[in-house]
């Protein structure tokens, strides 16, 4: 006969995991991750507020360590673009890219949490606030420096232009691949914010207030920015041109509309 599971068993069973979490075992591997350490950013165990505690503060640590990597390869890939070495700078945004579509899709983990187990999370946070993260502060700083070295190399300091690379000289060569790795940079860094908002959403609500007392609201207006307008305005610039020459409204192709 089956013996029924106990709040004792379950204790001791949940004790001696907790053991083997926070005492890892040290082998190589663990040497030279420095696994100890690293598994023990977190809060011990035994002090979470509640249990949805410590996939907040793992999913926020992991995207801090996602955008220190961003950001040290985002310095490269400045340092390349200065060399003109294109092949380069298009793996490595590359990189970059799959980076901030991973940042995009954990943000997710965190709807797991329902809106009454995260109030008491937030009991924990003081007033801190996203916009104090170290990784997102450091992003911020960067795009005029990869702009910088993009028309330095690229654009020959202003003697080539957007309109000749998008249009007049289009070949699809390495300054479009380049000019248009730039862009995604820009949209995914956008998309986070937008997904970010999703999640505050679903989790304290847009129309309340952060800890440091402002609307959360006032994200949208981050949300709105562009890094490379001159990349996205050129869009418009030729959608225009063709409309002046083809006419703005064309005829119906299937004669109904
Ligand atoms: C339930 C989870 C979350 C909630 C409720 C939340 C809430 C908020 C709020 C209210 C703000 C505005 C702060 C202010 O006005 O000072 C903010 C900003 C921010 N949060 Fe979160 N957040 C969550 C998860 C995350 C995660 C996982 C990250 C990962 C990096 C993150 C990164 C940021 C960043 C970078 C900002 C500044 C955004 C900008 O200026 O556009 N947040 N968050």
């Amino acid at each position: 006969m089956s013996k029924q599971t106990t709040s004792h068993d379950n204790d001791a069973m949940r004790q001696k995991y907790y053991a083997m979490i926070e005492n890892p075992d040290m082998l190589d591997y663990g040497v030279y991750l420095k696994c100890d350490k690293l598994l023990s950013c977190q809060k011990p165990l035994a002090e979470l507020s509640t249990s949805d505690e410590l996939q907040f503060q793992i999913v926020h640590q992991v995207e801090e360590l996602w955008m220190k990597l961003m950001t040290f390869t985002l310095v490269e890939i400045i340092e390349y673009m200065r060399k003109r070495q294109s092949h380069r700078v298009i793996t490595l945004f590359s990189r970059v890219h799959r980076i901030q579509r991973m940042m995009i899709d954990q943000l997710g983990v965190l709807e797991t949490m329902s809106p009454k187990e995260y109030q008491q999370i937030r009991l924990q946070l003081g007033n801190g606030s996203g916009q104090e993260s170290p990784g997102f502060r450091m992003l911020l700083k960067l795009p005029n420096d990869l702009w910088q070295a993009f028309e330095e190399s690229y654009l020959e300091n202003g003697a080539i232009s957007i309109d000749s690379i998008y249009d007049e000289q289009y070949t699809h060569d390495e300054k479009y691949a380049i000019a248009e790795a730039l862009i995604e940079y820009d949209e995914l860094f956008q998309l986070f914010r937008w997904r970010h908002l999703f999640l505050i959403h679903r989790s304290i609500g847009l129309g309340s207030d952060s800890l440091k007392g402002r609307p959360v609201d006032l994200l949208q207006q981050g949300a709105r920015k562009r890094f490379f307008p001159q990349l996205w305005d050129i869009r418009c610039t030729m959608t225009d041109r063709w409309g002046s020459e083809y006419g703005k409204v064309r005829p119906s192709i299937s004669g109904k509309s």
